[in-house]
């Protein structure tokens, strides 16, 4: 194994412009972590918002971001075994170290791979799938129910549109801001593009919903709370424009004889056994259709969140290291 490895670095937060290719030590695997060589790297919503510095002062200049890679483990720490080495995993890596040639992650966060599902899809639904996945559950879909996906141009989104078409959903509503992401999301099943206030100029647009997916938060909450049907639940699963207002509850007690909920979901809570069981499902069940919006090499990692900043991706960006 090599002693130096290629990885992105952000230098400075902020601009793609801050992040810069560079030759650092290779990691090694400390106990109950395995080292993988990378070929897929997938570019998350997190990435980004690390990497433009509004996540506080965690994070060191000179760090490699990346969450989610697949690969081939090369190495492994004490009391791993060693039959794990030459097995093809997706691995989660935690908040960095994936933009790189070689990356370590615990043990408890490998999944091994199917055959049947490449590096770059394996990296494209990756974690997305497995929070779309516990978060239809925490709602209670069920065959039949009318769903509005908020935010649903993004990889949960996209995840969770499909989910919830196969768990036989009559209504799969989707809110976006671009008509031609809309058409996309109905090729996936979406029943109706709506725009990001909820509304459409179709005449059959759906009024209300048994459960709302809520990947934007934000100031609108409460208008969204006001379109659950009697019993409705609403999920906020992701903050894409921040949290709503400290007076959004209003909503639910204003319509206290409508027995409408409204919860969060974090994948934090599912034990990790359950959550690696949920993943290693869908990487090899097929019900989930990977959408890759670009492959680009390592080197072009701003490239990548110069896209992600201009919000026209639609699926993930993987970025492929080149050859070893
Ligand atoms: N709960 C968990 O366990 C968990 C785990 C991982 C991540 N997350 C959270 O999930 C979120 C990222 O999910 P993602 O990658 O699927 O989302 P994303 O791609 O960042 O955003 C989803 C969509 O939201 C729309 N959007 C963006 N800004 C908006 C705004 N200001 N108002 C209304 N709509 C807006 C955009 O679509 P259009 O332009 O088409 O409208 C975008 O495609 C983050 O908040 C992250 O913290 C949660």
């Amino acid at each position: 194994l090599e002693d130096t490895v290629r990885a992105i670095t952000i230098e400075r937060f902020g601009d793609p412009a801050g992040m810069a290719m560079r030759t650092v030590d290779a990691p090694e695997p400390a106990p109950a972590q395995v080292l993988i060589r990378t070929a897929a790297i997938g570019v998350g919503g997190v990435d980004a918002v690390i990497r433009r510095g509004t996540l506080g002062s965690g994070f060191p200049s000179g760090m490699i971001p990346g969450s989610e890679i697949a690969g081939r483990v090369v190495g492994v720490g004490d009391d791993v075994d060693p039959a794990w080495i030459g097995r093809r995993v997706w691995a989660f890596t935690g908040t960095s170290g994936g933009y790189a040639e070689y990356a370590v992650a615990a043990l408890e966060d490998v999944i091994p791979l199917p055959d049947t599902l490449s590096d770059v899809d394996a990296v494209t639904l990756g974690s997305a799938g497995t929070v779309a996945h516990f978060a239809l559950l925490q709602a209670g879909v069920r065959s039949r129910a009318r769903v509005l996906v908020r935010g649903a141009a993004g990889s949960i989104g996209i995840a969770a549109v499909q989910l919830a078409v196969h768990a036989g959903a009559s209504v799969v509503a989707v809110t976006t801001s671009s008509r031609s992401r809309g058409a996309l999301l109905r090729e996936l099943g979406a029943t109706h593009a709506l725009d990001r206030s909820g509304r459409s100029d179709a005449a059959d647009a759906p009024e209300s919903f048994d459960v709302i997916i809520d990947i934007v938060g934000g100031p609108d909450v409460a208008q969204f709370i006001d379109r659950l049907a009697p019993n409705g639940r609403m999920v906020m699963v992701g903050a894409v424009a921040g949290y709503p207002p400290a007076d959004f509850g209003a909503a639910l007690l204003r319509s206290f004889q409508q027995s409408r909920s409204f919860g969060t979901f974090s994948l934090a809570t599912i034990p990790v056994a359950e959550r690696n069981a949920a993943r290693a499902a869908q990487f090899a069940d097929g019900v989930l259709t990977p959408i890759v919006h670009e492959i680009l090499p390592l080197e072009r990692a701003a490239d990548a969140h110069r896209a992600m900043d201009q919000g026209s991706v639609f699926g993930r960006i993987v970025l492929v290291p080149g050859s070893h």
